[in-house]
């Protein structure tokens, strides 16, 4: 390894910073990201993520499904620059195209953005991907959207994260007004406010004139009410709230919070700055050889995503790898832990928006699509030089679940052929009956849309006509101490035993009240709504 390559590995982890949005439908996800792409220059006007969306609405149809719903199934990583940093947004699908993926997003991501409402406060999607970010205890950053409507208290805002989510809170900037009368934001660091003019509908970066606190116009710019306000709310602060404590906010115990109004770009600059300043770059990721370092000068990565037939003009499956060490290079030859088999790495691409520009080279932070149909499946990991294998991506806790049936006995082999590919392919979880009878699969799912993934694409590429009979449950649980346990216990209530794909005991509520109640009767059971994939 020559050490100019090993300085421009570390030069690029040093310019990486990776995250995704969590938030709820409707928070602002799409405004927000298209915000930041205009501030990083990779769009001109917004609007154009949007528009791209529609275009691609007219032009694509990988799934007619897609056009049927007007929705886009497939996520993407947008890449753009901001101050010298190389930013890698990984979008994670939402509304309905909430599925699994949403969730092996957030594994591969450093860092993750709260968005919320700031009249709705928290909300049920935003609370479930907190959880997935909670257990990797990645940093959160909050960005409380739509100060420009009238919308709760902030204060109430920050106490609902604190007690709900169990974060400790630091306004890095705090808002001036709200609805009609909000009039900026006030940066608590450089003790300066933030007066912004509004742009119609923001489409262009805004005019941020920034004034100190002691500055003499402020009386003239605030009315009095919103000063003293201002004032009696920043004196609270400073004296109840605990300091901003950067190895809080890096294991995910503290989150730094952010007011602002995407669609009119009031306070996304300030968080974009503090966001660079403050956010983890590519770290270390476990494996079997211990902690690996994104500096380590082999190439590695793993696999988290799997997409098929993205584009009606290749029919083909991209996996997405997410880079974890070393400088991927186009046509570079891999190893492939789980098969042992070299792999070349050909036609691999970056993908912005629905756009596929093929890459050169990657570092670690960095996500790259892959063309290799069959090779991958979820977990995988790839590498250059010495055996490395990453742990791999949890299967997370369904909360739909559903009988599939092939009601013809001439398309069996098509039929178990194709739910066990897409099984594999992380399209599904698949559960079976523990009695050997009942031999329909149980597809499991974290959204709807997986259903309906599934059942077009067994009709459409293995040629297989399925019925499905929503089953009653909501709340999936693995039995992390196994059989043996399950037996000890005797009989259950209230609850249904199946087994996942690799045969482990699985217990079906339906409800959470159930599944609580299970808890506290049998505390000698371990429950867990994650599963890890290797057994
Ligand atoms: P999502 O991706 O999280 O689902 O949300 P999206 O950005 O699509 O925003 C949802 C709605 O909220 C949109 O309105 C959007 O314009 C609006 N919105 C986003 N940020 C702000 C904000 O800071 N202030 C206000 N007042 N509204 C905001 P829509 O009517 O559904 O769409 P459109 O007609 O604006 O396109």
């Amino acid at each position: 390894m020559s050490t100019e390559l090993q300085t421009e590995i570390s030069q690029a982890v040093e310019r990486r910073r990776n995250f995704a949005i969590i938030s709820h439908p409707d928070a602002g996800k799409t405004t927000l990201t298209e915000k930041l792409l205009l501030y990083g220059g990779a769009i001109h006007e917004a609007g154009a993520v949007k528009a791209r969306r529609s275009q691609r609405k007219a032009t694509s149809d990988w799934m007619a499904m897609e056009q049927q719903r007007g929705i886009s199934i497939t996520s993407t990583v947008l890449q753009f620059e901001y101050s010298n940093c190389q930013i890698n947004l990984l979008d994670t699908p939402g509304h309905q195209d909430f599925s699994e993926d949403t969730y092996r997003t957030l594994a591969a991501a450093d860092n993750a953005v709260m968005l919320i409402d700031v009249a709705k406060g928290l909300e049920p999607q935003t609370r479930k991907l907190f959880e997935v970010c909670k257990l990797r205890g990645i940093p959160i950053f909050t960005f409380v959207n739509k100060l420009d409507r009238p919308g709760r208290e902030p204060i109430d805002l920050l106490d609902e994260i604190e007690q709900e989510l169990g974060l400790q809170t630091y306004a890095v900037n705090w808002p001036i007004g709200m609805g009609d009368r909000f009039k900026g934001v006030y940066d608590r660091f450089k003790q300066q406010i933030h007066l912004f003019e509004r742009t119609a509908h923001g489409s262009r970066e805004a005019q941020d004139t920034v004034i100190d606190l002691g500055d003499n116009r402020i009386e003239e710019l605030l009315e009095q009410d919103l000063y003293y306000q201002l004032k009696s709310d920043l004196e609270l602060l400073d004296g109840v709230g605990p300091e901003l404590d950067l190895d809080l906010v890096h294991a995910g115990k503290m989150t730094p919070v952010f007011f602002g109004s995407a669609m009119t770009n009031f306070g996304v600059e300030l968080f974009l700055e503090n966001f660079l300043q403050y956010a983890l770059k590519p770290g270390s990721h476990d494996s079997n050889i211990g902690s690996v370092e994104p500096t380590y000068p082999e190439f590695s990565g793993f696999v988290f995503k799997l997409q098929a037939n993205m584009d009606p003009k290749h029919r083909d499956r991209i996996a997405f790898v997410r880079v974890c060490t070393g400088r991927f290079e186009k046509d570079m030859t891999v190893n492939h832990a789980r098969t042992g088999k070299a792999v070349r790495l050909s036609r691999p691409q970056k993908l912005f928006a629905q756009e596929r520009e093929s890459i050169d080279e990657a570092y670690a932070g960095d996500v790259i699509g892959l063309n290799n149909p069959g090779v991958f499946a979820i977990g995988d990991t790839i590498y250059t030089g010495q055996k490395i294998e990453y742990e791999g991506i949890p299967y997370f806790s369904p909360e739909l679940f559903a009988n599939l049936r092939n009601p013809n006995p001439s398309k069996f082999k098509q039929f178990q052929k194709g739910v066990s590919e897409l099984r594999e392919e992380g399209a599904v979880q698949i559960m079976y009956s523990t009695d050997e009878a009942k031999r329909d699969p149980i597809l499991a799912a974290v959204g709807q849309l997986q259903f309906e993934v599934v059942q077009f694409r067994l009709q459409n590429e293995y040629g297989v006509e399925t019925t499905l009979d929503v089953l009653p449950y909501s709340v999936a649980r693995w039995v992390s101490n196994g059989w043996e346990a399950l037996e000890k216990v005797g009989r259950l209530f209230n609850t249904t035993t199946v087994k996942d794909s690799m045969g482990r005991p699985v217990l079906l509520f339906r409800n959470e009240w159930n599944c609580q109640q299970l808890i506290g009767d049998h505390p000698e059971l371990i429950l867990s709504a994650i599963a890890p994939v290797t057994s």
